[in-house]
């Protein structure tokens, strides 16, 4: 582990891992190639390209969770921060963290002045939030650990009340087991006066669903086919994007928004990083991300198998995203 120290000892970063070193690309597309059918985690999309087509896919009229959750986080910001009172502001994926602004003004307004940890896998991101935020909040320290989800979650400083945001619902893209797993973690390291804000995305019309994964401008599908970009340049191989096309349609019983890439012909494509020859039939899928929609009983279920409790429940009137507050359980 590496810790610096900047901009006058108000900004400190651990860095647990490196580019490079973080990735499971490879076992990830060794593993995801052979099987059938072929799948590959949503991870790894967020190359730089992939992040700015996320960025993008945000700014489309179809695609409504980022603003939704925007705008709700407004509204609620402040009976979370009254709720909480964090002496700590933790942030999973902080990634750009375009939402952590809200959620330090409204503790400002407070007069609270949490520390802002933001826990993400990419240096490059979290030291630019933290210097934008640094530069915003004159009384802000930043501990930033730079890590990923499977190592390092035990490595995120404690502290008295801390609050821990996981936003965006990206929950969702957890198939259930690995939710609870990754729930588990995070309940670990959470102590009497810690709480959980989690973004999740909920259960709506499938007209609605399907059209937020399929954008008339093509951005999702820019952003679904930019997968095999990161691995023709970071493994080594020729996947033909022209070759392949963006599906994605919201599945009514496992309520969840299935993505694939369906090859257009029969083809071969190399992976030479691999040694790895992959043969695709003409029509076949290759799904490259899971998008779960949630009830309010779906969250709560979450929570119990991960040993939290449900404590605050918020929602916009359409109902259309939700954000909540998980504490453990008083055991007195
Ligand atoms: C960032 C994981 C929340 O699942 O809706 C957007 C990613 N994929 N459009 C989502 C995504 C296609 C997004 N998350």
């Amino acid at each position: 582990m590496l810790t610096t120290d900047s901009t006058g000892s108000r900004l400190l970063v651990d860095v647990h891992v490196r580019p490079g070193q973080v990735s499971t690309l490879r076992q990830d597309a060794l593993q995801g190639l052979t099987r059938q059918p072929k799948q590959l985690p949503p991870k790894h999309f967020y190359d730089t390209r992939g992040s700015e087509l996320f960025d993008a896919i945000c700014r489309t009229p179809e695609y409504y969770p980022t603003r939704t959750e925007q705008a709700l986080l407004e509204r609620v910001a402040d009976r979370v921060m009254r709720s909480v009172r964090p002496t700590h502001l933790v942030e999973l994926g902080s990634g750009m963290a375009r939402k952590t602004h809200v959620l330090l003004s409204a503790a400002s307004a407070q007069g609270l002045s949490p520390s802002y940890v933001p826990f993400d896998v990419s240096e490059s991101a979290l030291r630019h939030s933290a210097d934008a935020l640094l530069a915003d909040y004159p009384w802000l320290r930043v501990h930033g650990v730079v890590g990923d989800y499977d190592h390092h979650l035990h490595l995120i400083p404690r502290g008295d009340r801390r609050l821990i945001a996981f936003l965006g619902g990206t929950i969702g893209n957890f198939e259930q087991r690995d939710a609870v797993r990754f729930l588990q973690r995070v309940a670990a390291s959470m102590g009497p006066g810690d709480a959980l804000l989690l973004g999740t995305d909920l259960v709506k019309a499938k007209a609605t669903l399907d059209r937020a994964y399929n954008d008339a401008a093509g951005v999702t599908a820019l952003f679904n086919l930019n997968v095999l970009r990161v691995i023709n340049r970071e493994l080594n191989a020729n996947f033909d994007e022209r070759a392949f096309k963006h599906v994605a349609f919201y599945d009514e019983d496992a309520c969840r928004i299935e993505m694939h890439l369906e090859s257009l012909v029969a083809q071969r494509v190399r992976v030479e990083a691999l040694e790895l020859d992959v043969e695709f039939k003409q029509g076949e899928r290759m799904r490259t991300e899971i998008s779960r929609k949630f009830s309010e009983e779906a969250v709560a279920e979450l929570y119990g198998a991960a040993g939290l409790e449900l404590v605050d429940w918020y929602t916009p009137e359409d109902g259309a995203f939700a954000l909540s507050l998980a504490r453990l359980p008083n055991r007195n």
